[in-house]
Protein backbone atom coordinates (compact mmCIF):
# COMPACT_ATOMS: atom_id res chain seq x y z
CA UNK A 1 0.00 0.00 0.00
CA UNK A 2 3.04 2.36 0.79
CA UNK A 3 4.78 0.98 -1.88
CA UNK A 4 1.63 2.25 -4.46
CA UNK A 5 1.41 5.56 -2.87
CA UNK A 6 5.04 6.36 -3.33
CA UNK A 7 4.53 5.38 -6.91
CA UNK A 8 1.36 7.64 -7.53
CA UNK A 9 3.32 10.87 -6.10
CA UNK A 10 6.49 9.59 -8.24
CA UNK A 11 3.93 9.59 -11.05
CA UNK A 12 2.49 12.55 -10.04
CA UNK A 13 5.48 14.46 -9.85
CA UNK A 14 6.76 13.36 -13.26
CA UNK A 15 3.36 14.82 -14.98
CA UNK A 16 3.73 17.65 -13.25
CA UNK A 17 7.38 18.48 -14.52
CA UNK A 18 5.94 17.28 -17.95
CA UNK A 19 3.48 19.38 -18.11
CA UNK A 20 5.46 22.48 -16.81
CA UNK A 21 7.87 21.98 -19.69
CA UNK A 22 4.71 21.69 -21.92
CA UNK A 23 3.64 25.03 -20.69
CA UNK A 24 7.10 26.58 -21.25
CA UNK A 25 7.43 25.29 -24.90
CA UNK A 26 3.78 26.47 -25.87
CA UNK A 27 4.55 30.12 -24.23
CA UNK A 28 7.85 30.27 -26.06
CA UNK A 29 6.40 28.83 -29.29
CA UNK A 30 3.45 31.59 -28.93
CA UNK A 31 6.15 34.45 -28.87
CA UNK A 32 7.90 33.23 -31.23
CA UNK A 33 4.65 33.55 -33.57
CA UNK A 34 3.38 36.68 -31.79
CA UNK A 35 7.24 38.43 -33.15
CA UNK A 36 6.56 36.48 -36.59
CA UNK A 37 3.62 38.53 -36.68
CA UNK A 38 4.44 42.10 -35.22
CA UNK A 39 7.72 42.41 -36.61
CA UNK A 40 6.68 42.56 -39.93
CA UNK A 41 3.36 45.03 -39.12
CA UNK A 42 6.16 47.33 -37.32
CA UNK A 43 8.79 46.97 -39.83
CA UNK A 44 5.95 47.84 -42.45
CA UNK A 45 4.94 51.37 -40.36
CA UNK A 46 8.03 52.64 -39.58
CA UNK A 47 9.34 54.36 -42.51
CA UNK A 48 13.29 53.33 -43.47
CA UNK A 49 15.78 55.69 -42.73
CA UNK A 50 17.07 57.52 -45.77
CA UNK A 51 20.20 56.19 -46.93
CA UNK A 52 20.20 58.30 -50.20
CA UNK A 53 21.83 61.83 -48.98
CA UNK A 54 19.86 64.39 -50.32
CA UNK A 55 21.15 65.85 -53.17
CA UNK A 56 23.63 69.07 -53.34
CA UNK A 57 22.33 70.99 -56.01
CA UNK A 58 19.93 69.17 -59.05
CA UNK A 59 18.48 70.78 -61.97
CA UNK A 60 15.10 70.90 -61.91
CA UNK A 61 13.75 72.58 -65.02
CA UNK A 62 13.94 74.93 -67.65
CA UNK A 63 12.71 78.64 -67.27
CA UNK A 64 11.04 78.45 -70.54
CA UNK A 65 8.87 74.91 -69.85
CA UNK A 66 6.72 76.82 -67.18
CA UNK A 67 4.50 79.64 -67.81
CA UNK A 68 3.48 82.03 -65.00
CA UNK A 69 1.19 80.76 -62.35
CA UNK A 70 2.44 77.25 -63.40
CA UNK A 71 4.08 74.58 -61.55
CA UNK A 72 5.75 71.06 -62.09
CA UNK A 73 7.33 68.35 -59.50
CA UNK A 74 10.84 67.50 -59.67
CA UNK A 75 12.66 64.87 -57.64
CA UNK A 76 14.82 65.98 -55.08
CA UNK A 77 16.76 62.65 -53.82
CA UNK A 78 14.25 60.37 -52.83
CA UNK A 79 11.70 62.87 -52.33
CA UNK A 80 9.27 64.98 -54.13
CA UNK A 81 10.01 69.07 -54.91
CA UNK A 82 7.92 71.42 -56.06
CA UNK A 83 8.86 74.16 -58.52
CA UNK A 84 6.52 77.47 -59.21
CA UNK A 85 6.73 80.10 -61.16
CA UNK A 86 4.84 82.57 -59.68
CA UNK A 87 2.28 84.93 -61.38
CA UNK A 88 4.44 87.42 -61.74
CA UNK A 89 7.51 85.31 -62.96
CA UNK A 90 9.66 84.49 -60.01
CA UNK A 91 10.54 81.26 -59.50
CA UNK A 92 10.03 79.08 -56.19
CA UNK A 93 11.07 75.62 -54.72
CA UNK A 94 10.44 73.94 -51.77
CA UNK A 95 9.84 70.41 -50.84
CA UNK A 96 6.60 68.83 -52.09
CA UNK A 97 6.05 66.77 -48.85
CA UNK A 98 3.51 68.25 -46.34
CA UNK A 99 4.25 69.30 -42.97
CA UNK A 100 1.30 67.73 -41.85
CA UNK A 101 1.02 63.86 -42.72
CA UNK A 102 3.26 63.93 -45.99
CA UNK A 103 1.33 64.01 -48.97
CA UNK A 104 2.24 65.55 -51.97
CA UNK A 105 0.96 69.06 -52.00
CA UNK A 106 0.68 71.14 -55.48
CA UNK A 107 0.08 74.48 -56.57
CA UNK A 108 -3.34 76.07 -57.23
CA UNK A 109 -3.08 78.49 -59.73
CA UNK A 110 -6.47 79.63 -59.04
CA UNK A 111 -5.46 80.25 -54.96
CA UNK A 112 -2.08 81.33 -56.54
CA UNK A 113 -0.95 79.45 -53.67
CA UNK A 114 0.50 75.77 -52.67
CA UNK A 115 -2.15 73.39 -51.79
CA UNK A 116 -2.69 70.29 -49.89
CA UNK A 117 -5.30 68.04 -51.08
CA UNK A 118 -5.73 65.20 -48.51
CA UNK A 119 -6.64 67.49 -45.72
CA UNK A 120 -7.11 71.22 -47.33
CA UNK A 121 -3.52 72.38 -46.05
CA UNK A 122 -2.82 75.73 -47.50
CA UNK A 123 0.91 77.18 -48.02
CA UNK A 124 1.51 80.84 -48.94
CA UNK A 125 4.15 81.34 -52.13
CA UNK A 126 6.94 81.48 -49.14
CA UNK A 127 5.63 77.79 -48.37
CA UNK A 128 4.59 78.93 -45.10
CA UNK A 129 1.66 77.37 -43.49
CA UNK A 130 -1.42 79.54 -43.87
CA UNK A 131 -4.46 77.78 -42.98
CA UNK A 132 -5.51 74.02 -42.38
CA UNK A 133 -3.83 71.20 -40.42
CA UNK A 134 0.05 71.30 -41.36
CA UNK A 135 2.12 72.24 -38.57
CA UNK A 136 4.88 73.86 -40.40
CA UNK A 137 6.29 75.45 -43.08
CA UNK A 138 7.16 73.48 -46.70
CA UNK A 139 11.28 72.92 -46.76
CA UNK A 140 12.60 75.66 -48.78
CA UNK A 141 15.15 75.46 -51.78
CA UNK A 142 17.23 77.44 -52.99
CA UNK A 143 16.57 78.12 -56.90
CA UNK A 144 20.05 78.92 -59.13
CA UNK A 145 19.23 79.94 -62.69
CA UNK A 146 22.05 79.48 -65.07
CA UNK A 147 21.43 80.27 -68.46
CA UNK A 148 17.52 79.12 -68.69
CA UNK A 149 18.23 76.29 -66.58
CA UNK A 150 17.01 75.88 -62.96
CA UNK A 151 18.85 74.44 -60.13
CA UNK A 152 17.73 73.58 -57.01
CA UNK A 153 19.53 73.03 -53.66
CA UNK A 154 19.28 72.97 -49.71
CA UNK A 155 18.56 76.49 -48.53
S1 LIG B 1 -1.24 65.75 -45.28
FE1 LIG B 1 -1.31 67.74 -46.07
S2 LIG B 1 -2.91 68.64 -44.99
FE2 LIG B 1 -2.79 66.67 -44.16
Amino acid sequence: MVKKNINTERFSQVKNSRRKFLNYLINFTSLGFLGMIVYPVIKYLVPPKNSEPNPISILAGEVNELENNSWKIFRFGRKPGILIKTPNGEIKAFSAICSHLECTVQYRSDFQHIWCACHNGHYDLNGKNISGPPPRPLENYKVNIKEDKIYVSSA
